[in-house]
């Protein structure tokens, strides 16, 4: 019933991306300079929430736009109803509903869903990761010159030291490749699929990662924040690797290489 509603509400987002996708939609800026939301943010948001609501209406949720719809449940939906809205807003398709489910502080499933692509992305704790059904695991490579890597910056920069750009120009002064595709929930199931190796970012929320960093665990790779410790989606710092670069690939995040 868990799965079964987790589906249903991603089906019922992305049928709003689908819909407004390409076509006239009202933008508006948030906080930070192109933080952007959309009306189909808002529209994909209020068909997942309704989907989960008429299900489980006692069941906590946390959404981005509407913020948490707080109950004293142990499960808790935590969604980002377009995670890379800006290139949704761009007609760039690289973008995804996400959702994960967490039950007493602990996530137990995750989907990542880009209709663009047809790309169904699955977790389950202890279960592991999918695409469209077919299982997948992180890639093999063990050494961070060799890595392909992705990251993203925030809309509110932080100018600290070893902030975002610091380590984007040391990675790529040494000629690693470092893409920025846009979308934190898909470089997160990219990373998990084994296209590339690595992941960071500085400044993510809880939405933008939940299902992701499970998606990553369950297909055998390694998720901390930048201290090397224990991953907790409401902290900003994420690094999700395959598991034999992390060390190395913490180490440039902390500006110790
Ligand atoms: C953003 C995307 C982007 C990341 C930003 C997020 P949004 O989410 O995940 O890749 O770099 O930090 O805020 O605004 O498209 O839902
Ligand atoms: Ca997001
Ligand atoms: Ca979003």
């Amino acid at each position: 019933m868990l799965k079964e509603t987790l589906m249903l509400a991603t089906q019922a987002g992305a049928k709003e991306l689908q819909h407004y996708f390409n076509g006239n939609f009202a933008i508006t800026n948030k906080e930070g300079i192109n933080n952007l939301v959309t009306e189909a943010d808002h529209a994909a948001e209020k068909a997942i929430i309704e989907v989960i609501r008429h299900a489980f209406p006692d069941h906590f949720i946390l959404s981005e736009e509407t913020g948490a719809l707080q109950t004293d449940s142990e499960f808790k939906w935590i969604i980002d109803p377009i995670d890379g809205t800006v290139n949704f807003a761009n007609g760039i398709p690289i973008c995804c509903v996400s959702i994960g489910l967490e039950k007493a502080g602990k996530m137990i499933m995750g989907v990542v869903y880009n209709p663009f692509m047809n790309e169904l992305f699955f977790a389950q704790s202890g279960m592991g990761a999918y695409l469209n059904d077919r299982k997948i695991s992180v890639s093999q490579k063990d050494t961070v010159i060799k890595s392909c890597l992705v990251t993203g910056f925030p809309y509110t920069y932080l100018d600290s030291p070893n902030g975002p750009l610091e380590v984007f120009q040391k990675l790529v002064r040494q000629g690693i490749p470092v893409r920025r595709l846009g979308s934190a929930a898909i470089d997160l199931c990219w990373v998990a699929a084994g296209r590339f190796d690595g992941f960071y970012e500085h400044k993510l929320n809880a939405w933008d990662s939940a299902a992701g960093y499970l998606m990553v665990e369950e297909a055998g790779g390694k998720v901390t924040d930048f201290e090397g410790g224990i991953y907790s989606p409401y902290q900003p710092h994420i690094l999700a690797t395959n598991g034999k670069i992390h060390d190395e690939l913490l180490a440039y995040v902390r500006g110790e290489k």
